[in-house]
């Protein structure tokens, strides 16, 4: 990153491409731009400024508004593809207002009169280079904070890891002593033994998620029906939330089998369960819903990387405390938490990233404060081994 930075900004050499089919006015271009300490390389054809921009490494390019058989501002777009970051300006004896507004549209930066006026060749060159370094100082100053943000998003996660890494080790060294120590009437054995067993299997469970998160789970797809599945997790969450949570499954017509990781997709709505619990302590309404749609090239819904196809969309949703603006863009990050209690890890949503992610599909949250939370997965309906 610091050698890139150190090529891109400050410039030291002031490179410029000079495009233009009339030879002897390119040459005399030139030459005056040379004498003053310009490196110059000169195309005398479209073609042949494509074929040298990169070589070259020109910063900014002056383009002769007509050349040959095609004009200036066309070539804007083919030698800023070829050279992000490129300036360009147009040659025009033709200041018209349509000439100009053209230029400036198709991405020129500025343009310069023929015949061309040196104070002003050399004015327009300046403010070029200052917008190049203004814009180099701008992109290395984002690059230090995307830096200084994955750095706070690493150590938060070391953090998390080392604090329940502790609290195991701190549970266990507690246990092992007690259980060794003589005293200790037989009666008492077995509930300290618990405990430790409790203590081993909830590092296991925050283990499981971070693993989750890291798409490091090996995900084992299998054939189920998605109905039966959603209408058996349903009956069991309404055991497990208690009475004060209505629990609705609304499946659409027709919704058949798919081919997923059904005990992590189980793990993952359960997650999403649990939250909603804690978003409605005064009790409320979760409802799941389930549909299947074939989702085409174009539709928006399509996260980069998915391909178009067949997909199940899973929407768990709550009548609870919603989730407040300034948290929302963090909810996924591990360990993060809003709650105080310390069973609460902060990894229920990582988790249910990582998974959905791992197996091809995007997830997604609408929340508004007092009135519920939606979380939204969109899963590949078949899943490859
Ligand atoms: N349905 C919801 N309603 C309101 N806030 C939510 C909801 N789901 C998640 N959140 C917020 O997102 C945070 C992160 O959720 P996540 O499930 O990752 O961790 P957690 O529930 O705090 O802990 P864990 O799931 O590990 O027990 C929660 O602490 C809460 O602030
Ligand atoms: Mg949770």
């Amino acid at each position: 990153m610091l050698a890139e930075q150190a090529q891109s900004w400050p410039e030291t050499n002031r490179r410029v491409l000079v495009v233009d089919d009339d030879r002897y006015f390119a040459e005399s271009l030139s030459t005056l731009l040379k004498l003053e300490g310009y490196d110059i390389g000169i195309a005398h054809s479209a073609l042949r400024a494509r074929q040298i921009i990169e070589a070259f490494e020109a910063q900014v390019a002056i383009l002769d508004f007509r050349l040959g058989s095609t004009v200036g501002v066309d070539l804007i777009r083919p030698l800023t593809e070829r050279r992000p970051g490129l300036v360009c300006i147009l040659l025009t004896a033709y200041e018209d207002v349509d000439t100009v507004v053209r230029a400036l549209r198709c991405g020129a930066y500025d343009y310069i009169r023929k015949p061309v006026r040196e104070e002003e060749l050399f004015a327009t060159l300046d403010r070029c280079f200052e917008k190049r370094r203004l814009v180099a100082a701008k992109e290395a100053a984002e690059e230090a904070l995307r830096e200084a943000k994955k750095m706070e998003a690493v150590a938060q996660i070391a953090g998390g890891v080392a604090h329940h890494f502790n609290n195991t080790l701190a549970a266990i060294h507690a246990g092992v002593e007690l259980l060794l120590d003589d005293r200790l009437a037989d009666s008492d054995r077995a509930a300290y033994a618990g405990n430790l067993l409790k203590a081993v299997m909830r590092a296991a469970n925050i283990n499981q998620n971070l693993l989750g998160f890291a798409r490091r789970q090996a995900l084992r797809p299998t054939e189920f029906d998605l109905n039966e599945f959603l209408t058996q997790l349903t009956i069991d969450l309404k055991a497990e939330l208690g009475g004060s949570i209505t629990v609705t499954l609304a499946v659409a017509a027709g919704l058949g089998s798919a081919r997923l990781d059904r005990d992590q997709l189980g793990t993952a709505i359960r997650h999403l369960a649990s939250n909603a619990r804690d978003a409605m302590l005064q009790g409320g309404r979760l409802t799941i819903e389930a549909d299947q749609a074939e989702l085409a090239k174009d539709n928006p819904a399509l996260a980069d990387d998915m391909p178009p196809g067949r997909y199940v969309a899973i929407a768990v949703s709550d009548t609870g405390a919603g989730i407040p603006p300034d948290i929302k863009d963090r909810v996924f990050q591990p360990f993060f938490t809003s709650r105080g209690r310390a069973e609460a890890a902060g990894l229920g949503l990582s988790m249910v990233y990582g998974f959905v992610k791992q197996s091809g599909g995007d997830v997604s949250i609408e929340s508004a404060v007092g009135k519920g939370t939606i979380v939204r997965l969109l899963l590949p309906q078949r899943l490859d081994d």
